[in-house]
């Protein structure tokens, strides 16, 4: 048993590329179960879950395009480029955006971010389970009005992740990494 979750961990992979199977609410539920026994100090469940539907998608794609389209000078281009990127994201299965609702006590709030991670983390590997598969994104978008107003995230909470999901139409091979052992010290 504990092998086979050693082998599981080691094939996750971020997923780019999504087949038109159906992610359903069975399976957006089944892992958010799980993303919410993450370990957590305090047992602040400072975690929030934002299940986008093609609407929402759409309006995040909008807004990540338009950042996007910024750096081009052509109007038509720009626009182009907006409407693409608002398609490509309403043509995804699903999109999972996750928040964390900010403490006013700085210590709390990273010991929150990181349980959200972890949150994060425990959806990636269920959707395995699940048969599906995620790609998590992050960056200056999240701070967006615009992909804000599209999750419909309140003030008070910070979106620290979104994740793509659906079943995978291509797992690609494993990324170049340093071995665990250059990466360890083992302190007497
Ligand atoms: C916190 C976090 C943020 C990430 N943000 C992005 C992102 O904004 N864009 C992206 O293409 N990939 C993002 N990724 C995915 C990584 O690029 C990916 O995990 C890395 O390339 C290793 O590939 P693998 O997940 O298939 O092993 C993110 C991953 C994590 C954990």
């Amino acid at each position: 048993m504990p092998i086979a979750l050693l082998e599981a961990l080691k094939g996750r992979r971020s997923i780019r590329q999504f087949t038109a199977h159906e992610v359903t609410r069975a399976d957006v539920e089944a892992m958010i179960d799980v993303a919410v026994t993450a370990p957590n100090h305090r047992l602040t469940q400072p975690w929030r879950f934002y299940v986008l539907g093609p609407q929402a998608r759409h309006a995040y794609g909008a807004a990540l395009g338009a950042r996007k389209a910024k750096k081009l000078e052509d109007a038509a281009a720009a626009e182009a480029l907006r409407t693409k990127i608002a398609e490509e994201h309403a043509a995804l299965p699903l999109m999972i955006a996750v928040s964390v609702v900010e403490d006013a006590n700085p210590e709390i709030r990273e010991e929150d971010l990181a349980a959200t991670m972890m949150a994060v983390q425990n959806i990636a590997l269920a959707a395995m389970a699940l048969g599906l598969g995620t790609h998590i994104k992050t960056g200056a978008i999240m701070n967006d009005a615009a992909a804000r107003a599209a999750v419909g995230v309140p003030e008070g909470e910070r979106i620290v992740a979104v994740l793509n999901v659906g079943e995978p139409a291509v797992v690609p091979p494993p990324k170049e990494r340093r071995s665990a052992a250059s990466l360890t010290t083992w302190v007497p």
